[in-house]
């Protein structure tokens, strides 16, 4: 087995977005795309030599082949070490696990998460750290540099390696360990929650229904809620990873996730729904007849997560991405502990869940976690809900209920507008900032403006600097709306309008989120001219 030292030139694009670098399949299985982008990931991070990595993905169409030039290119860039899921199937947050609990260097993962895949669908590939997280911004730019200069790769002239089968063994100098893809993940699992309480609940009768969307987490959901926790069979649906997901769309939200509405507010619904994306790392919980948005979700786990084992001491400190309302702020204020506002992407809350100013965060994208590890953790966000339903009682329904009347409730709504031609949709972030000096104090569809940015962070930890991370205005009386362009689409522009207002009258906490919007709505149409500019009449998902 030799290595093989081959001529390239730079590709264009090779840029990493919000999450990793997500593009159409048929892009990355074009000649040296993919391989392009690994040596530039291995040069970026100073080479490979010496160095052991988790490689795991998703499992849609092309993640076996990727896995394998990921491994050829490894021991040719002289790593010592691979440890890989069985079949090369690892959830997002289990790989991120086993980054931390193996020592290992670094991580690679294959996935485009939500988006759909198959050969005329997406593919990505995300780059993580020693901290089990997304790489930092500074390690991305690295990266990206060398795709720009890169003039050859080194690839292994060798067999496939058999992923099906647990053990060990070589490819060159370098170990190839191909491991249970489940059980450090579950093990870890039953350490954070009462599992006993959880098991007590389903052996009285509560019931679920866990959407696994034809995706990762499939195997997953089967093993710790049908399996230790005793949950019927059946209760997880769609359990079998599929290259394209089942031809469906694995984003666990009340458009995609459908089938599991369709079941929650239908007839004989079950006690507890949830689901979770491609990757498991996104999540959905829903009670009978009761959708509960990711930002209330957060907010709600805010307040309760002391009943887990796991967070017994109680939280340091929340953190939200900007866009994410503010209704965790509110649990913050009232527990005393500070609350951090991010820009969108979890990578930014690596800093403050190492540096211990907060274990719990989440976004409005559907992405809950904390500090077990370094990646937003779509089964643990359904355990955690799970252990609080055991623990206090309740259902999801009087849970938020009691919650939206102690805290207010932070109505919320998010309205995509998906492949829009990128000189429209940059027009109109052009023209929304060009207001934003002379907006306070503006009446615009009867509200009036109080404040309006582009927001931009400074990392209270490693002082980094980021900006131009989405427009907001706010209102007096607490409503706001938030413009921002998606950093993970693969087509055009996708423009989000992230919709929100403060209701804290007791009379006023049962609105449809579409009622309580409306002004907000429509203030958002005329700061941001969205119909004129994109030619749409309406969003194309509204979650
Ligand atoms: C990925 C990241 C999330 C982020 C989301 C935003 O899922 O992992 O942390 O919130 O992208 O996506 P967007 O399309 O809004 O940039
Ligand atoms: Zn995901």
């Amino acid at each position: 087995m030799t290595a093989q030292i081959i001529a390239t030139q730079p590709i264009d694009g090779q840029k990493a977005g919000t999450s990793g670098l997500r593009k159409q399949t048929r892009v990355f299985m074009a000649p040296h795309f993919l391989e392009n982008y690994v040596q530039s990931i291995l040069n970026g991070i100073g080479g490979a030599s010496g160095k052991t990595f988790v490689v795991g993905g998703d499992g849609r169409y092309f993640n076996d082949r990727a896995i394998q030039v990921i491994l050829r290119m490894a021991a040719a860039n002289g790593a010592t070490h691979v440890i890989v899921g069985q079949n090369g199937i690892l959830s997002t947050p289990a790989a991120s696990h086993l980054i931390r609990k193996l020592g290992t260097d670094d991580g690679f993962i294959l996935s485009a998460s939500h988006n759909p895949g198959g050969i005329d669908a997406d593919f990505g590939l995300k780059f993580n750290m020693a901290n089990g997280g997304p790489a930092t911004e500074a390690v991305t730019q690295a990266i990206f540099e060398q795709t720009t200069t890169l003039t050859e790769y080194r690839i292994l002239d060798a067999h496939d390696v058999d992923l099906a089968k647990i053990g060990e063994t070589t490819l060159g100098d370098m170990k190839v360990s191909v491991i249970d893809s489940v059980s450090d993940y579950a093990a870890m699992m039953s350490e954070l929650f009462d599992f006993e309480a959880i098991r007590a609940l389903f052996a009285g009768g509560f019931r679920m229904a866990f959407d696994a969307m034809h995706a990762v987490t499939g195997p997953y959901a089967t093993a710790i809620l049908e399996g230790t926790l005793g949950a019927p069979k059946g209760t997880v649906l769609n359990g079998v990873p599929s290259p394209d997901f089942g031809g469906g769309h694995p984003d666990p939200n009340p458009i995609w996730a459908h089938q599991l509405m369709d079941i929650m507010t239908g007839h004989d619904a079950p006690d507890f729904g949830a689901a979770s994306d491609g990757d498991g790392d996104r999540n959905m919980i829903v009670g009978r007849g009761a959708y509960v948005t990711p930002s209330d979700s957060l907010a709600l786990i805010a307040a309760h997560a002391h009943l887990a084992p796991g967070y017994k001491a109680g939280l340091s400190g929340v953190a939200r991405s900007m866009p994410t309302s503010g209704a965790v702020d509110r649990v913050a204020k009232a527990k005393g502990i500070p609350c951090f506002e991010t820009p969108t992407g979890w990578k930014f809350f690596g800093t403050l869940l190492d540096a211990g100013k907060a274990n719990l965060c989440g976004e409005e994208s559907a992405g809950t976690g904390s500090d077990h590890i370094r990646e937003k953790d779509g089964l643990w966000a359904v355990l955690m809900w799970l252990n609080i339903i055991a623990a206090s009682g309740h259902s999801v329904a009087v849970l938020m209920d009691n919650h939206w009347t102690t805290y207010g409730r932070n109505y919320y709504s998010r309205h995509d507008y998906e492949a829009v031609d990128s000189d429209a949709a940059n027009g109109l972030m052009d023209h929304l900032r060009s207001q934003l000096g002379s907006l306070p104090g503006h009446h615009v569809a009867g509200l009036t403006v109080t404040e309006a940015d582009e927001f931009a962070y400074r990392d209270p930890v490693d002082d980094s600097y980021t900006s131009g991370q989405g427009i907001r205005v706010m209102f007096s009386g607490g409503s706001r709306v938030v413009f921002r362009l998606s950093g993970t689409g693969t087509q055009g522009a996708t423009i989000r309008v992230y919709l929100e207002r403060v209701e804290t009258s007791p009379n006023q906490l049962h609105l449809t989120p579409e009622e309580a919007l409306a002004e907000v709505i429509a203030a958002a149409e005329e700061l941001a001219e969205i119909k004129t500019r994109t030619g749409r009449d309406a969003p194309d998902v509204i979650t």
